[in-house]
């Protein structure tokens, strides 16, 4: 066939969906441990929810978001992220009427306009979370412990988790002056991007991966003397908390994340197993968005996990997904007489109806029934505990040989015995 997956997409196929079940299984059950409802976001929004809550001048915004207008002439945006669509929506219905705050929680695809790589796709899956309504450090501490638990559950070793403050309107305007001061001193070592990004927006910078730039940026001033006070003592408030909790972080000077919207606290949390793109979460505080995209003011912070690259950390680090689901049992019809066959059919679906997995011959792509060989062969490659197979016996009754694959035993059995047979072994 000439037509392929989009680049950058992936088909996610049967022998590694039990995968990704198996992890948004523990994270739901995560989440709930620490009091935060899914909520199910439209995966398409007003394109201006992002350009003025992500920000007109981040890449995303600027280079990587599938825009388009619909047949109604609205401009239309796939979601490249989740936390503009969860403020929108906690606004749009009221989640946090009077002073209430929310806790939330979302998973789904997400659309960005990347150089497609190891660990960065064009549509890939994030796990999303927010705390919305709440502007105490507590809210920090409590959502970067429940991204840390996520991936202690999954069993994710060779984390770092770096951590960093980027101030708010009050006091970043004055960090930005030094930086772009010392940024144009050093204006002969910066690559072309960072050039045209200077005026813009020199924090960007501090994120460049050029080596030129990285130098500058090492030697750049950090931002911590010219927070103001309630951004200095949120910042020691978070990290008293997760000194509490026995966290290990690192404070990096250079974290200022992708997105516009971020106040106060920002972090990522690093995998030393996913080479360039070794972020397997990022978030922070934002306690402006909402207002940037015509809501009350609502302060919120939140984290993304990506969730192809958990996958990746996992499968390099060979963590358990717990059983994989596999089929119990196989019905083989013994022969293609209406009696045998309707006896395999009935037998498969009441099965089915106790809650035992069960895979019945179907025929082939022709349409042609099979033989009892060729169905017994199916029987072992599906891996299958049980064959059960339907045949008559001389008084023409319908009977049903239990074959154990593993052991090679055979029972014969009527039909209604199977179901207990099965749950009882
Ligand atoms: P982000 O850092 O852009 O933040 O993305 C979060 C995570 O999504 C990354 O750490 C990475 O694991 C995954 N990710 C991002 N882009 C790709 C890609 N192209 N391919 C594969 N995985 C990717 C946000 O999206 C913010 N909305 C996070 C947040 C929530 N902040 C506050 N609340």
């Amino acid at each position: 066939m000439d037509i392929k997956a989009p680049r950058g997409v992936r088909d996610i196929l049967p022998d590694e969906s039990w995968r990704w079940a198996y992890v948004l299984d523990v994270t739901a059950k995560t989440m709930a441990d620490f009091g935060h409802s899914e909520i199910h976001l439209p995966i398409f929004e007003q394109t201006e929810l992002f350009s003025r809550g992500v920000g007109d001048t981040t890449d995303i915004v600027e280079k990587e978001m599938y825009s388009f207008t619909d047949r109604g002439g609205r401009g239309i945006t796939l979601r490249p992220e989740a936390t503009a669509g969860m403020v929108r929506s906690a606004v749009e219905h009221g989640l946090c009427a009077q002073g209430a705050a929310s806790r939330l929680w979302c998973w789904g695809p997400m659309f960005r306009y990347e150089r497609p790589q190891k660990g960065r796709y064009r549509q890939f899956f994030q796990i999303d979370v927010e705390t919305l309504g709440l502007a105490g450090a507590v809210a920090d501490i409590e959502v970067i412990a429940l991204s840390a638990e996520i991936f202690r559950r999954l069993g994710l070793k060779n984390l770092e988790v770096v951590l960093n403050s980027v101030g708010c309107p009050k006091c970043r305007p004055i960090y930005r002056e030094k930086l772009l001061a010392h940024f144009l001193t050093n204006k002969d070592k910066l690559c072309k991007d960072c050039l045209l990004r200077l005026d813009r927006n020199p924090l960007r910078l501090l994120d460049c991966k050029e080596p030129g730039c990285g130098a500058v940026a090492d030697a750049a001033p950090a931002i911590y003397d010219c927070l103001c006070d309630e951004c200095a003592a949120h910042f020691e408030d978070v990290q008293n908390g997760l000194n509490t909790l026995g966290f290990r972080y690192k404070l990096d000077k250079r974290l200022v994340r992708g997105l516009d919207y971020y106040t106060k606290t920002a972090y990522e949390i690093l995998s030393g197993d996913l080479g360039a793109q070794n972020a397997v979460c990022g978030g922070g505080r934002y306690d402006n968005l909402s207002e940037s995209v015509g809501g009350p003011h609502l302060p919120g912070v939140g984290f993304a996990a990506g969730v192809d690259r958990i996958l990746l950390v996992m499968e390099e680090q060979r963590c358990s997904f717990g059983k994989s689901l596999k089929k119990e049992v196989y019905v083989v019809a013994q022969d293609d007489t209406p009696a045998v066959r309707n006896a395999a059919l009935s037998l498969t679906h009441k099965l089915r109806m106790e809650g035992i997995p069960v895979e019945q011959d179907a025929g082939d792509a022709l349409g042609k029934k099979r033989s009892a060989k060729a169905q017994m062969k199916s029987a072992d490659n599906a891996g299958v505990a049980w064959a059960c197979i339907v045949s008559q016996d001389e008084a023409q009754k319908i009977v049903v040989v239990m074959k154990n694959m593993t052991t090679g035993e055979q029972t014969t059995v009527q039909p209604e015995e199977v179901a207990r047979r099965v749950k009882e072994a």
